[in-house]
């Protein structure tokens, strides 16, 4: 099993690129089953995750094709001759949970494992049965699959009792195919439910409201093949930025945009750091020592909760005390202990964290949960005094590409080792 080894106390320069997004493009690679055409998505980030996804489609009978010398795959789902997503598969990459509104939709029937918990949370999936069931699909969970049956979907009203961003994009496919006009009402605004809208639109489908909480979709007989580049990847770019926050000097990240990252940007900006944006690039550079800044998580716009973890990192070396609330998952603190045991000053009440910054961080061994959890690890290694060895990486490796690469070409001291 890889651990991540990091000599820190290194500030960051230079500049790297930033991936495709890896949560829009799990959604985009379940968009393919829902035409018989050819669908080739471009800057596809080299993940674990999109390997579970494309291993998971293929078993389905789509033709996935990658282009090695490329970021690009091509999806050709003409024939669907197994419309299920086995358990083996799912319980290691909960988004899989995404093929079954497409399945239903283009095949009539699915049959898809309850992805389970994970370390964040129980993770529940009752919002997408809910909404399957009001178009009109017979759902049952039996064995710890979902079945679900429908000759069409029809076109109904929907209103999700959350907002739920994977159950906001499973219904927003299903839909594209229904009978009728389908309202997702309380919908999830994420920027990457704007990216499936964009590319499910270039595939023929009709959808408008995507980025706002009100999403309507006009049902068609059948969606066409397309080409879609998937956008930056915005919590990697803040998971940098919040590294050079805290190790201090000035990095620029390319191939992405400030415009899906405000909330997140104004707190480095109270923290002290100065930050340029331009069309497609973020420059940073960092203070002496970050201000603390309190921050609690909701849906977007609001901070995002994918970022807390590296927010608790940065605190853990400000100057002050910072009040953090996570209000999306039930036990996203998991990275709290770990970072405790590098010296932070953290104390948890319910899903609360007060953080009060130390003068230093000391290298130690730990331990990555999931996945942001292990992201916040790095940021504080990247600090820390010493060495700092983290464990059970592979966490990292479904959500970032080539980071030891990428914070190695920035100048810090970081190797991958058995
Ligand atoms: C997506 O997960 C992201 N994953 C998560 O990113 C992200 O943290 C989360 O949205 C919130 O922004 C992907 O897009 C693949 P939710 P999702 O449904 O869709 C509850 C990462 O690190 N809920 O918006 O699974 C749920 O338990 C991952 O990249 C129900 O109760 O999250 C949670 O408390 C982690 N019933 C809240 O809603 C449901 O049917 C929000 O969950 C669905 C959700």
């Amino acid at each position: 099993m890889d651990k991540l080894l990091i000599e820190g106390g290194n500030p960051l320069h230079g500049e790297v690129a930033i991936s495709g997004a890896k949560n829009a493009a799990l959604p985009l690679l379940c968009a393919a089953l829902l035409t018989a055409e050819p669908l080739t998505l471009t800057n596809v980030p080299d993940l674990n995750d999109i390997g579970t996804m494309l291993k998971l489609l293929a078993q389905m009978g789509v033709k996935v094709h990658r282009n090695s010398d490329s970021d690009s795959v091509t999806l050709d789902a003409a024939t669907l001759d197994n419309p299920v997503a086995p358990y083996e598969l799912v319980k290691t990459m909960r988004a899989a949970i995404l093929v079954l509104g497409p399945l239903v939709a283009r095949c009539g029937e699915a049959r898809v494992s309850l992805p389970g918990g994970c370390a964040i949370g129980a993770r529940p999936v009752d919002q997408h049965i809910k909404g399957l069931q009001a178009m009109g699909a017979e759902v049952t969970v039996e064995h710890g699959y979902v079945h679900a049956k429908a000759a069409r979907l029809q076109g109904a009203r929907l209103f999700t009792d959350l907002v739920t961003v994977t159950g906001t994009e499973n219904l927003m496919m299903a839909a594209c195919l229904g009978d009728g006009e389908t309202v997702i009402e309380n919908a999830a605004r994420e920027p990457e439910v704007v990216d499936l809208a964009n590319c499910l639109n270039a595939m023929g489908a009709r959808i408008a409201g995507a980025g706002s909480d009100v999403i309507r979709i006009q049902g068609v007989a059948q969606l066409h093949g397309a080409q879609y580049r998937i956008m930056p990847d915005r919590i990697e770019t803040g998971t940098y930025l919040c590294a050079a926050a805290a190790a201090g000097g000035k990095i620029r990240l390319t191939g992405t945009s400030a415009g899906y990252l405000d909330v997140v940007i104004d707190k480095l900006v109270d923290a002290g750091c100065v930050v340029e944006a331009t069309r497609d690039a973020i420059s940073l550079s960092a203070p002496q020592r970050l201000n603390s800044m309190s921050i609690r998580t909701a849906p977007y716009p609001a901070f995002p909760t994918d970022m807390q973890a590296q927010f608790m990192a940065i605190n853990a070396v400000a100057s002050g005390t910072a009040v953090i609330r996570e209000t999306i998952f039930e036990n996203r603190f998991m990275h709290a202990v770990e970072l405790i045991r590098l010296g932070a000053d953290i104390k948890i009440d319910g899903n609360t964290a007060f953080v009060t910054g130390v003068d230093k961080l000391e290298g130690a061994t730990v331990m990555a949960t999931d996945l942001r959890a292990s992201a916040s690890l790095v940021v504080a290694g990247l600090v820390a005094e010493g060495e700092t060895l983290i464990e059970r990486i592979y966490h990292l490796d479904r959500g970032y590409e080539r980071l030891d690469q990428k914070l190695t070409a920035l100048g810090a001291r970081v190797r991958r080792v058995k």
